[in-house]
């Protein structure tokens, strides 16, 4: 548990709220998964399930991001460390269906061709700024665990300051990808922008 933390009284309503908490997050982290897998098995992902499939993960990878990004400011506005206990979680919930976006789109989509891959990354650079988003998230995601943050000290919070360098790339990659309905890249552009107001507002206080 963080300095700051320590500071801050752990106060949600008593027994089974905590014991639930943790279970709760997982399950409805998981769920978006499960339904998209029983989709895939019975067929209900469309005329092109490797394209729905690429935008789901990736719409639910972003969406993980920000909301574990959310839960350090949050935890200081409810003044209750229960945001804190969830979001490591979160994080690699935001990793796993990195992973599978990722998975989809070099496997599925471009079958590992690395001359297709070439050809449409120079037709689409929005893919780089998704590969910087991965790129980082993979030492955060790897780095996760309470004995790597005893292992790497001071260097761990560095470290893991950067996934809002990730945060911020997956929104450039959606913003730059996105054509025609921009509503939901610019809603995720607000809150990243939000975030890092509230982050320098304390810093400066
Ligand atoms: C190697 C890394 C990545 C590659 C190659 C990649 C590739 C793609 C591709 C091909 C699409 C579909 C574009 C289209 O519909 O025309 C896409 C969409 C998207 N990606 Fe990525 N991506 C990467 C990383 C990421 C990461 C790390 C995130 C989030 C954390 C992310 C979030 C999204 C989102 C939100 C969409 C839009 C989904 C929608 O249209 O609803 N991507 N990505």
């Amino acid at each position: 548990m963080s300095a700051t933390s320590n500071t801050v009284r752990f106060a949600l309503p008593g027994w089974p709220w905590q014991r639930l908490l943790k279970p709760a997050v997982f399950i409805m982290a998981l769920s978006p998964f499960i339904y998209l897998l029983h989709a895939l098995l019975t067929g209900q992902l469309g005329p092109n399930p490797i394209d729905t499939l690429t935008d789901q993960t990736g719409t639910l990878a972003i969406r993980m991001l920000l909301i574990s990004l959310a839960l350090t400011p949050l935890r200081w506005v409810v003044k209750n460390t229960w945001p804190i206990r969830v979001r490591r979680m979160l994080g690699l919930f935001a990793f796993f269906y990195a992973f599978l976006h990722v998975g989809i789109y070099f496997v599925l989509d471009q079958q590992l061709d690395l001359a297709v891959l070439w050809s449409d990354l120079s037709e689409r650079p929005f893919i780089v700024a998704g590969t910087v988003a991965f790129v980082i998230l993979v030492p955060l995601a790897m780095t996760s665990t309470n004995k790597m943050a005893r292992r790497l000290g001071k260097r761990w919070l560095s470290l893991h300051r950067g996934v809002y360098l990730a945060g911020t790339a997956a929104v450039v990659h959606y913003v730059w990808l996105a054509k025609g309905d921009l509503v939901e890249p610019f809603i995720y552009l607000a809150i990243l922008l939000l975030l890092f107001a509230y982050r320098f507002v304390r810093l400066a206080k």
